[in-house]
Parts: C-alpha cells; sequence; structure tokens
C-alpha cells in the first residue's frame, strides 16, 4: 500500500486571506518614530482616552478575589444579564441571557458569526468601503464578498441597489453603522430597506454596531430590532470604541437559535470563553450612565469639526462624517491614487493616514484620517496639512 502525502501546506481555505494593510502603515510610523521624527498619528482607530479607573479597578479586585477560574464560555450570567438589560433598553433588542454571547471583541463575534453562517461558495453583500477584515472574513469562510456601493445605494435607493447586486448564491448581508471607514450613518428608513429587502430574500443579517455610541447627526438603530429582523439578525458589539478598552478585547455577540448555537460552538472551541478578570470589567463598565456617553460624544463632535474644517480649507473635500470618529475625504488634490497620497503624506507631511483603497475599490481616491486624538494633536495635523498644501 502506498501512503500518499500531502505535504507541508497550508489548508487552502487561506489562500484569499490577506494580511491587515493596517498593521504594515502602523508598523512603518513605529519606525518613522524610533528614527527621531514626529508623526502625526491619524490612521489609528483607538479612542483618545485611557480606560476610566473604575473599570480598571473592577478587573484587579476580580483578580484578587481569586476570579481567575474558568468562568462559562458564554459568559459569566451576571454579565449576560447586564447585557440583556442594555440591549433592550439602548437597542431595542429584547433577548435572554441565552441569546447574548460574551467574546474575545466584537473580532471574535464577526469570525464567528460569519462562520456560523456561510458555506464555501456562498456569496455575502457587503457595502462598500468597509471596514477592511469583513473582507477577509467572509473569504476566509471560503465566500464571496459582494461589494455594494454604498453611495450608488443610497443614490439610488438601498433596496434596488442590493437587488442588483445579489446573486442566487447569496445569504448573507453585513451591515455597519455607523460606519468605518466613511462614519455614514444608516437613516431608519434605510435600516427598513434594508431590513425588508433582507426578509423578502430570506437573508441573514450580520449587524456591526462597533460605533453605537458615536453617532453625532442622527439616530442610531439597532437593525434587529426591526419587525421580523431578531430572528435572522446576528448583532455584533465591542467594549473597544465606547470605553476606551482596544486591548482588553471585549465584546458580544446577539442573536436567536439557530445561530446562538454555532456561536457557542465556535467560542468554545476557539478561546473557551473571554478571560475572567475582564468579564468582571465588562460587568462594571455596563454601569457607566448614558451622560457619560453624551459627554464623550461631545468631545469626539469637537474634534470632528476641527479636523473637517481644516481638511476642507486646505481643499481635501470632506463632509462632517455622521458617526464613528473618521473622516475620509478626497484627496485627489494629493493623488487620484490613494496608496500614493498616502505615502506622499507620510514622508512629505509626516501624517499618517490609510489609504481608502484598503476599503475596497469603492474607498479609492480618498483616506481616511482617524480623529480619536487630543486637540493639540489635530490642530497640528492641520497645521502640517496647511504648511504642506499651502
Ligand atoms: C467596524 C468595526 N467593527 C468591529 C471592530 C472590532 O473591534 P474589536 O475587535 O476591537 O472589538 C472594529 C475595530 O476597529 C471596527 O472598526
Amino acid at each position: 500500500m502506498t501512503i500518499k502525502r500531502g505535504g507541508i501546506r497550508l489548508a487552502k481555505r487561506l489562500d484569499e486571506v490577506g494580511f491587515s494593510d493596517i498593521v504594515q502603515i502602523r508598523n512603518k510610523v513605529m519606525t518613522m518614530r524610533a528614527e527621531g521624527l514626529q508623526v502625526h498619528a491619524l490612521h489609528g482607530g483607538e479612542p483618545y482616552f485611557e480606560t476610566p479607573e473604575p473599570i480598571k479597578y473592577a478587573a484587579i479586585r476580580a483578580l484578587v478575589e481569586n476570579q481567575t477560574h474558568y468562568a462559562p464560555s458564554s459568559g459569566i450570567p451576571a454579565l449576560r444579564a447586564a447585557l440583556v438589560e442594555k440591549l433592550a433598553r439602548k437597542n431595542k433588542i429584547r433577548v435572554t441571557t441565552d441569546e447574548v454571547i460574551v467574546t474575545v471583541g466584537g473580532s471574535q463575534a464577526l469570525y464567528a458569526a460569519f462562520q456560523s453562517v456561510l458555506d464555501p461558495g456562498d456569496d455575502a453583500l457587503v457595502f462598500s468601503p468597509y471596514w477592511t477584515p469583513i473582507g477577509d472574513l467572509v473569504t476566509g469562510a471560503q465566500a464571496r464578498p459582494l461589494l455594494v456601493p454604498t453611495i450608488t445605494a443610497r443614490r439610488n435607493g438601498i433596496r434596488r441597489t442590493l437587488e442588483q447586486f445579489s446573486t442566487p448564491k447569496t445569504r448573507a448581508i453585513y451591515y455597519n453603522t455607523p460606519q468605518n471607514p466613511s462614519g455614514l450613518v444608516f437613516t431608519r428608513a434605510e435600516a427598513e430597506e434594508v431590513a425588508a429587502f433582507a426578509i423578502e430574500r430570506d437573508l441573514i443579517v450580520i449587524a456591526d454596531e462597533a460605533y453605537e455610541d458615536l453617532v453625532y447627526d442622527g439616530e442610531h438603530v439597532s437593525i434587529a430590532s426591526l419587525p421580523g429582523m431578531e430572528e435572522r439578525t446576528i448583532t455584533c458589539f465591542t467594549f473597544s470604541k465606547t470605553f476606551a478598552m482596544t486591548g482588553w478585547r471585549a465584546g458580544y455577540a446577539v442573536a436567536k437559535e439557530p445561530f446562538m448555537t454555532a456561536l457557542r460552538k465556535i467560542v468554545l472551541y476557539s478561546t473557551n470563553g473571554v478571560a475572567t478578570p475582564v468579564q468582571h470589567a465588562m460587568l462594571y463598565a455596563l454601569k457607566i450612565t448614558d451622560s457619560e456617553h453624551v459627554w464623550r460624544r461631545q468631545e469626539y463632535r469637537k474634534r470632528r469639526d476641527l479636523l473637517v474644517k481644516g481638511l476642507n480649507e486646505v481643499g481635501l473635500e470632506c463632509d462632517p462624517p455622521a458617526g464613528a470618529f473618521y473622516a475620509f475625504p478626497n484627496v485627489a488634490k494629493i493623488h487620484k491614487n490613494s496608496r500614493t497620497a498616502a505615502q506622499i503624506l507620510l514622508e512629505k507631511a509626516h501624517i499618517a493616514t490609510i489609504p481608502g483603497s484598503v476599503f475596497g475599490a469603492q474607498g479609492e481616491g480618498h483616506l481616511r484620517f482617524g480623529y480619536a486624538i487630543t486637540i493639540p494633536e489635530i490642530e497640528a495635523c492641520v497645521e502640517a496639512l496647511r504648511a504642506f498644501l499651502a
């Protein structure tokens, strides 16, 4: 009998999965800084403030009290109960504790969501420009992202555009509001159109509400709260942005059956849950009142207005983004290729941004400027832009 050897090779499902361009830009900035250069860092997506002290102390207390053992892999009951209350109050999503699962950041929630519903050969509709990892999460499930230009959809009608881009193999829609990188916030009427389309075609919606607390104009509508949507939506949330907890890796997903069984399996076999002290910190974070979020939002709005005004003054056309903490101006004035534009800006003006094309072809011609930084940092960036473009 001959033994057939597979050889040393990677699983084919990783062939199409890319590795973040954003990480490469971060590395370049670190190198420049190590060389003693001052870099205006607008490439990131991290809140400008530190994790609030009481949240940190909640984690320390949990450690001291030996909350260091295995917890239920879907999350400690008290945290899930607090999330159920938050979801009903804030998102109008009414679920039981069995329908929420605590995850390692929003990223694990999204990974588990796509893995749960996509089969090889399936298609998923993705409004574009989109947060880069989504394309990789879809291809990692051996499915195909169908990019739907958001601007066209807004102009020609969301439902009509989704119909136009949909195929018989479409199983899911990725629905992110507020959006990274454009800052766009879908209106209630638009959410209703997406919902109507999903119901008509019997599609699953993977909703990403990472920036739910950062809406400056309009309202945040959780699509799962619309009639007929709770049974077909997996909604993914994170503590990263609202509570400045990016490094804690704290998130959660909410969904009905049969999705929850799949999410539980994926979380169990990938991480077996979230670090127990982190879950205690999350529980504490949920005690932070809405008035604190309002105050933070005002701080972000100031930053948005300052940056957008500066961008327009130097001729980089930019409408004020309605949400999240990114501005996405047209940078044709620097270069029509966004990768070249980002490179020029980094090398000549020491301003780090992200080329729009990494967020899909529909992002070409734009750069993403993250404004979750301090006011003096934004002022210094605008000055550097002015000096460079004047
Ligand atoms: C649109 C969007 N969704 C989800 C996430 C996931 O965040 P995390 O994994 O830090 O929870 C991010 C982070 O940048 C994001 O921009």
